[in-house]
């Protein structure tokens, strides 16, 4: 029996398998809404054959978005968009996630292939980005950012908020929380952005407090049935990794104090010079720790995304779940792709009956 094609549950959820597509922005939405391009996309992901489809970094503010062609769901309008991706998902019996973002200072930017870079300052489409401190991230990305005040504090905690409410209230059953890549949430945590004097900053128990007070709230509104997890960044790769470590394992452990079920394992991204030691599940042993030191279910991306590695990886439980990016970008049946790579019998039932009947058969 694969490790991966076994079913996984958290709380009243059950993933058919240890396989999922995890958050991937578009840059295709118009003024935030989710739209053909988003239905077809995560209609087709689901499809594939994964046990769970997470939508990509949706922002909870306007100014929140990476990029003007991000999701948002600060509106009830924008979040009824989302739907028929919902409806899309489930009818393929896979589960509905999103996460819900803020981008922080890396926000008002072009997307990746208009050069990846901040829109120019005298352009109208971009917008004034906020951050924990006044600190630009640099390099492609100069815009200094706006220091927020507490008031901002305030209002952004209550955007992820109503954001949660409004994916609960279109049948996302899954939520994630963007707490990491130099986002946001991110940038409270990391001492390279974050040099605040006042409660959010200094300590690490106050660069830790808006993600902590955020997640509270959140799990107060997020039904207590439903997963709610995190995705944050536990080192930098900046050369002071394992104190950094340590500190991130601490507040996993108080994610899951205050009703975190998951945390997605990842980079922080809070800096442009690092030395990330790029290869082939390289953040397993990491993830391994985390779940180990802080007991609580992981998954993770880069990397994983051979059959041979995603079995080994939940096989050897580095991994709960596995997350497989591009791999489904390039083949969005991955899942059956990978059933098959691995001697599945019947593989195809991780396939709808119109491609599962004919693949069967011959
Ligand atoms: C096109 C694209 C968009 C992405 N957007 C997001 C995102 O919205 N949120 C996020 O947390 N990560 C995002 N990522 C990172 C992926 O979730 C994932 O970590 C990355 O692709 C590495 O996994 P892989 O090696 O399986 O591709 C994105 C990656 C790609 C390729």
């Amino acid at each position: 029996m694969s490790a991966l094609l076994k079913p996984f549950n958290l709380k009243d959820v059950t993933l058919r398998n240890r396989i999922a597509v995890p958050p991937m922005c578009q840059y295709m939405a118009v003024d935030g809404f989710a739209n053909d391009w988003h239905l077809s996309h995560y209609a087709s992901m689901a499809r594939g054959g994964a046990g769970l489809v997470i939508v990509e970094a949706t922002a909870v503010s306007p100014e929140g978005r990476i990029t003007p062609g991000c999701t948002g769901i600060w509106s009830d309008e924008l979040a009824q968009a989302f739907v028929p991706v919902v409806q899309a998902i489930k009818s393929a019996g896979v589960v509905p996630g999103i996460q819900i973002a803020h981008a922080g200072r890396k926000a008002s930017a072009n997307r990746p292939w208009e050069g990846d870079d901040h829109i120019a300052d005298d352009d109208a489409r971009g917008w004034q980005t906020i951050a924990p401190s006044a600190i630009a991230f640099g390099k492609n990305l100069p815009k200094q950012p706006r220091a927020m005040t507490l008031d901002d504090i305030v209002r952004v905690r209550q955007d992820f908020v109503d954001a949660a409410k409004r994916a609960r209230d279109v049948g996302f059953e899954w939520l994630e929380l963007h707490f990491a890549h130099g986002y946001l949430a991110q940038s409270f945590f990391s001492a390279h952005s974050n040099q605040r004097d006042d409660i959010y900053g200094g300590s690490i128990e106050n660069r830790s407090r808006f993600l902590l007070e955020t997640l509270r709230e959140v799990r107060e509104v997020w039904p207590e049935h439903l997963p709610l997890t995190v995705r944050f960044g536990v080192l930098e790769y900046d050369g002071r990794d394992e104190q950094t470590l340590l500190e991130s394992i601490g507040l996993v452990r108080d994610f899951k104090a205050a009703g975190m079920d998951m945390i997605s394992v990842s980079i922080g991204f809070t800096i442009p010079e690092t030395s990330i030691p790029w290869g082939p599940a390289f953040l397993g042993p990491i993830a391994e720790r985390v779940r180990r030191e802080a007991d609580v279910p992981v998954s993770s991306a880069w990397g994983f995304g051979t059959p041979e590695i995603a079995e080994r990886v939940v096989k050897e439980e580095q991994l709960d779940v596995v997350m497989v990016g591009r791999s489904h970008l390039a083949n969005p049946h991955w899942a059956y792709f990978a059933a098959k790579e691995l001697d599945v019998e019947r593989a195809s039932w991780t396939l709808p009956a119109p491609y599962a009947h004919w693949l069967e058969r011959y």
